[in-house]
C-alpha cells in the first residue's frame, strides 16, 4: 500500500475552514486507500512562544477534531509529534545537510520572522527541516496540503534526494498532493489574503467549532464584490469567487452549476444557503469532538496506540539512516539500562 503522512499544528482552540477544506478532509479520504500517518505536530507549535496548559489542551482538541471529522484509528495511524522521538533526531542529521541559504529561501519564514521580529527563534527557521524530517521518517509517497505547504515540500524532496545521492538510496522522494480547488481558501473579510489562523481577523475565519449563529452570522458578513451578480471571476470578484469554491467544495455541486442556480437572485440567498451547507458540516463534527474530548483517557489511549505503529516505522527509518551515515551502532547488550552506573 502506497503511503502518505500529513501534520497539522495545535496552535488554537479549533481548525479553521481552510485548513478543513486544504487538508483534513484530504486526509479522511486518503485513509480508505494508503498506509496512512497523520500527527499532531506539537514540536512545529513551539517555534513560536505558547502558553505550556494551553499546549496540552490544544494538542489534545487537536485530536480530537480530526477523528470527529472521520479519522479512524483502525484504518489511519494517528499520533503526537513529540511521542516519537526520531523527529527531532533526524530533523538533526537533515538539518546538517541543509544549507543556510537554502534555509533562507523559505518564503513562510519570512513571513511568520517579520510578525515575530525580534523573538524569532532559530527553531522557526529549522522549522522546514522538522517537517522534512517528519515525511521522510515514513518513507511516505504523498504529503496532502494545502498551497502554502508546496516550498516545505519542495525542501523535502530536495533533501531526500540529496541523502540517497551521498549515502545510497534510503528515503522515498515525496510527491504534494494537492487539490487545486481549495489549495488555498481566503479571508472572508480580505479575500487577497489566506485564510489563517494568525493573521486574520476572527471574522474572516470559520472555525469548524463555531457555533452554527456564528456560522450564519460570519458567512452574512463576508465580503463580496460590486454589483450582485453569482459569478466566479478571480479578478473582478475575488470575495464571491472563495465563497463559490466554499460551497462547491461542501455540496460537490460543480462552480457553474451554483452560478446558474443563482442567477438573478443576488447574494443573499446565496449566502443564506452557503451558510446552511456549512453548518450541516460542521456541526456534527463540534458535537463529536466535544463527546470525544469528555473522555481524555480514552482519546490518550488511542494516541498511545498510534505513537506505537508510528514508532515501529520511525525507528526502523532511524536506524537504516544512523548506519548509512557511519555513526557508531550502540550495542544492544550494553545498551544505557543494562550497564547503568548503580545508583
Ligand atoms: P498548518 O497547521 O498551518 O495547516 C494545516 C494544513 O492546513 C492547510 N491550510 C490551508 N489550506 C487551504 N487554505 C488555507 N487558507 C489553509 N490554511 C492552512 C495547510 O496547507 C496544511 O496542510 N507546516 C505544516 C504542518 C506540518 C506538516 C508536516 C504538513 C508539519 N509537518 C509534514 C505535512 C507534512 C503547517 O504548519 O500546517
Amino acid at each position: 500500500m502506497p503511503r502518505v503522512l500529513s501534520g497539522i499544528q495545535p496552535t488554537a482552540d479549533s481548525f479553521h475552514l481552510g485548513n478543513y477544506l486544504g487538508a483534513v478532509r484530504q486526509w479522511v479520504a486518503l485513509q480508505e486507500t494508503y498506509d496512512a500517518f497523520y500527527c499532531v505536530v506539537d514540536l512545529h507549535a513551539i517555534t513560536v512562544p505558547q502558553d505550556p496548559r494551553l499546549l496540552t489542551e490544544r494538542t489534545r482538541i487537536a485530536a480530537a477534531q480530526l477523528l470527529a471529522a472521520g479519522l479512524d484509528p483502525d484504518k489511519c495511524t494517528l499520533f503526537v509529534q513529540s511521542h516519537v522521538p526520531e523527529h527531532t533526531e533526524l530533523a538533526w542529521v537533515l538539518g546538517c545537510m541543509t544549507g543556510f541559504g537554502e534555509a533562507s529561501r523559505m518564503t513562510q519564514f519570512k513571513d511568520k520572522s517579520g510578525k515575530v521580529g525580534t523573538e524569532t527563534s532559530v527553531g522557526l527557521f529549522t522549522y522546514p527541516v522538522l517537517q522534512a524530517a517528519d515525511i521522510l521518517l515514513y518513507l511516505a509517497d504523498q504529503v496532502p496540503v494545502g498551497e502554502d505547504q508546496r516550498q516545505h515540500l519542495e525542501l523535502s524532496r530536495t533533501l531526500a534526494q540529496r541523502f540517497n545521492h551521498r549515502f545510497g538510496e534510503t528515503f522515498v522522494v515525496p510527491q504534494p498532493y494537492i487539490l487545486k480547488e481549495v489549495a488555498k481558501i481566503y479571508d472572508l473579510q480580505d479575500p487577497s489574503a489566506k485564510m489563517s489562523k494568525s493573521s486574520s481577523s476572527p471574522q474572516g475565519i470559520i472555525d469548524v467549532l463555531d457555533t452554527p449563529d456564528v456560522i450564519r452570522r460570519k458567512i452574512s458578513r463576508a465580503v463580496t464584490d460590486t454589483g450582485s451578480e453569482v459569478r466566479a471571476d478571480e479578478a473582478e470578484k475575488p470575495g464571491v469567487t472563495n465563497l463559490l469554491r466554499i460551497y462547491s467544495a461542501l455540496s460537490g455541486d460543480p462552480v457553474e452549476a451554483i452560478e446558474a442556480r443563482y442567477a438573478g437572485a443576488g447574494y443573499g440567498a446565496f449566502k443564506k444557503d452557503l451558510a446552511e451547507q456549512l453548518v450541516a458540516t460542521f456541526a456534527p463534527i463540534r458535537e463529536r469532538t466535544n463527546a470525544i474530548l469528555a473522555d481524555p483517557p480514552a482519546l490518550d489511549r488511542i494516541l498511545a496506540r498510534g505513537a506505537g505503529r508510528a514508532g515501529k516505522v520511525a525507528a526502523e527509518t532511524m536506524t537504516a539512516v544512523r548506519n548509512r551515515i557511519g555513526l557508531l551502532p550502540a550495542t544492544p547488550s550494553l545498551s544505557r539500562t543494562a550497564v547503568a552506573d548503580p545508583p
